[in-house]
């Protein structure tokens, strides 16, 4: 199949032949790469079981992880959802349009195909203006998984969907570097108490500060809520481990690893936050950002684990990106990562 790679900025008037194309795309069963303010996701008709078939099969995801169905409008959600608590409207008055996954009790309107065999469906509306114009031309209910390969990590920029999904899909609608770069917090609302299944840019304390009571779903289950995270993610070719402790131990040891591989002839890689990446030696240094500007850690993060994947590096340590506001988000997208790898650099000294 040739892919069409077009590019959209988000307004409607200069993207119109974009959108109608894309739209025809999707009501006919096709597939559409679309840019949202997370990451990159690779869409389909959210209501049409055969959709849902070509995006698991496109990806190579296992059917029973389900897909997340975006809206463009507050409104839409009643034709797929049913029973919806109030907390969900306080939530989507907070944080939508936004990056922020709701887990509510499904209607008939949407195929068990796309929730993964679940009674439940995941409901996002996203802020990304391409995002949103693409959703309204294309019927309104779009499923949308990342947009990566099963297993690989998630596409922040249109390149990463290319080296994904070239050839496999009708259309890819490039808009540029995404926003965020982690992908949207999962709250499950079915149960008296909620529950975060995901965590993402809407962390923790903004949750608790609209609906008062809320638990996390504990990262290493064995049967999480979110089938999704049951999945090894975004694991990267070569080995990776998180280094974590005090700032001078965690340097002193990578250092240490590092010239013993430098020693047996292997390539070795660093992530590392800006302030220490001149600490480094016999290594190839990753500069994942300032600590002052946690943001742009969770923008380049998997840009970077797909950097290292494409230079073959065979041994990558990253240091523990434990910051205020977005530290649990991209703690959880490392960790996973690592297959839960982590040394304890202060432990042992
Ligand atoms: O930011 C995002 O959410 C991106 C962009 C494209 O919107 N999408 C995304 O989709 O990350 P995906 O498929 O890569 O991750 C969806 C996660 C999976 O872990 C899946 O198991 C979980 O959401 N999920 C979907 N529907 C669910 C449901 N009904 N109940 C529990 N978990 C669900
Ligand atoms: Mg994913």
């Amino acid at each position: 199949m040739k892919t069409r790679i077009v590019k959209a900025i988000g307004d409607p008037e200069a993207d119109r032949e974009v959108m109608e194309e894309a739209g025809r795309i999707i009501r006919s069963g096709g597939l559409v790469a679309i840019p949202t303010e997370t990451v990159y996701g690779l869409a389909g008709d959210a209501l049409n079981p055969r959709s849902a078939g070509k995006i698991y099969e496109t990806k190579g995801r296992p059917s029973d992880n389900p897909l997340i169905v975006h809206i463009a409008d507050t409104g839409s959600i009643g034709r797929i959802a049913r029973d919806i608590p109030d907390m969900a409207y306080r939530l989507a008055e907070a944080y939508w349009p936004g990056p922020l996954t709701m887990v509510l009790n499904k209607t008939d309107a949407v195929p068990k195909e796309t929730t993964g065999g679940l009674d439940t469906v995941a409901v996002r509306l996203p802020v990304n203006k391409i995002a949103r114009e693409f959703i309204a031309a294309s019927g309104g209910y779009i499923a949308a998984p990342s947009a990566n390969l099963s297993g690989k990590p998630s596409c922040t920029r249109a390149s990463h969907c290319i080296e994904d999904l070239d050839g496999k899909i009708e259309m890819i609608i490039d808009g540029g570097e995404v926003g965020i770069g982690l992908e949207s917090t999962i709250v499950d609302l079915t149960e008296e108490r909620p529950c975060i299944l995901r965590q993402g840019y809407i962390n923790e304390e903004m949750l608790h500060s609209v609906l008062g009571d809320v638990r996390t779903d504990p990262p290493e289950s064995a049967h999480p809520k979110a089938p999704g995270m049951k999945y090894r993610h975004y694991a990267p070719g070569g080995v990776l481990s998180i280094v974590k402790g005090k700032r001078e131990s965690v340097i002193a040891r990578i250092n240490e690893l590092a010239a013993s591989h430098k020693e047996r002839g292997e390539s070795c890689a660093v992530i590392s936050a800006s302030e220490n990446a001149s600490e480094y030696g016999n290594v190839i240094v990753k500069d994942a950002g300032s600590l002052r500007n946690e943001d742009e850690i969770a923008r380049r993060i998997f840009s970077i684990l797909r950097e290292l994947d494409s230079d073959g590096v065979q041994y990558i340590y990253s240091e523990n990106f434990d910051t205020p506001r977005l530290g649990a988000a991209i703690t959880d997208r490392m960790n996973r990562a690592a297959g839960f790898c982590v040394i304890n650099a202060t432990e042992e000294d």
